[in-house]
């Protein structure tokens, strides 16, 4: 039995996952790094299937699966564990019935955390945004990653000052490199321990068949939509490229008010214009939006011939 305060996920597939050749080819390099005994980190922009992929990959593991955010704030103690709280022991005097004792003694109690779960018991761990940690937080994953020894910290108490990592133990990572320059340099040393895998934007076949998927449109309606949103992409005018998430929100949206592209009165490029305007630029900057709103414009008046 668990008894540590984590949450453990099944490794059950995932809802809508869609699985073609592209998504099929990475899983399966994936899993072949992983039996080769090597932690696997996804790299890539925003929306290129970074977390979901991770998600499948550990799905296919059968082990069950603990997910860990990156975040600045975290430090080691976050992820291995830390002393919480006070034990409140309540002593009921049978005897005189008023007598209620309240004993409250300060010695805290270890709790592992989510890191020291997976290393224990050889679960698989999921590193979402790993570098969005600071540097030091992540430096106890080096020796788990290298001489498979967790080193703990005092406190824990236990007979050895180290956890021998579980020998199903698995990470997986993911991390935005755009995100590298503006937070924390990449951490050389972790990420010479793992196999980078560069994702890029997925093609066209994946994109078509996730919005179909997330939407339930028509291919010939979900195709429409991806070849906006590849068009705006390809264009190079954006501050951000357009992401399948894009496609996602105006095909769920064009759904739920039952309209095709073909028959909205000039709807269907005012919803691609809001969407694709919005989510292409950081500061909602007037020239950028209205650089874009054109664009698609352009790329509607052009598909829907
Ligand atoms: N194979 C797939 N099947 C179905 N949906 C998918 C698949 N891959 C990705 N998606 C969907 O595409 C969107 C983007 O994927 P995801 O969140 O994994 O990207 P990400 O790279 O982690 O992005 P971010 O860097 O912003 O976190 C999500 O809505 C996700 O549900
Ligand atoms: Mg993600």
């Amino acid at each position: 039995m668990i008894d540590e305060m984590t949450t453990v996920l099944e490794p059950n597939p995932l809802p809508d996952f869609v699985e073609t050749k592209y998504i099929k080819d990475i899983t399966h390099r994936a899993l072949s790094y992983i039996k080769a005994g090597f932690p696997v980190h996804l790299r890539g922009t925003s929306g290129t299937g970074k977390t979901t992929l991770a998600m499948h990959i550990a799905s296919k593991l059968n082990r069950p699966v603990v997910m860990i955010h990156g975040d600045e704030e975290f430090t080691t103690s976050d992820l291995v564990g830390g002393e919480y709280g006070y034990r409140l022991r309540k002593v009921v005097d049978r005897f005189i019935s008023r007598v209620l004792k309240t004993e409250e003694d300060m010695v805290k109690r270890w709790v592992d955390n989510r890191l020291t779960v997976a290393c224990k018991y050889g679960f698989t761990l999921i590193y979402d945004e790993f570098t969005r940690s600071r540097p030091e937080a992540n430096n106890i994953l080096l020796s788990i990653l290298q001489e498979k020894m967790m080193d703990l910290p005092v406190g824990r108490g236990g007979e050895e000052p180290y956890l021998r990592v579980h020998p199903d133990f698995t990470a997986l990572f993911t991390s935005n490199p755009e995100e590298y320059a503006g937070v924390h340099r990449s951490q050389d040393a972790l990420r010479d321990r793992m196999i980078t895998m560069d994702l890029e934007y997925f093609d066209y076949e994946t994109e078509v068949a996730i919005t179909r998927a997330k939407s339930r449109l028509s291919r010939q309606n979900a195709e429409t939509i991806v070849k906006i949103v590849r068009g705006l992409r390809q264009s190079g005018k954006c501050e951000f490229p357009p992401t399948i998430r894009g496609c996602i929100m105006i095909a769920k949206t064009l759904k739920i008010q039952g309209m095709t592209p073909a028959n909205t009165n000039g709807n269907f490029m005012q919803i691609c214009q809001d969407i694709l305007a919005s989510e292409t630029s950081r500061v909602g900057s007037k020239t950028n939006q209205d650089k874009v709103r054109q664009i698609v414009k352009e790329l509607v008046e052009n598909v829907s011939k």
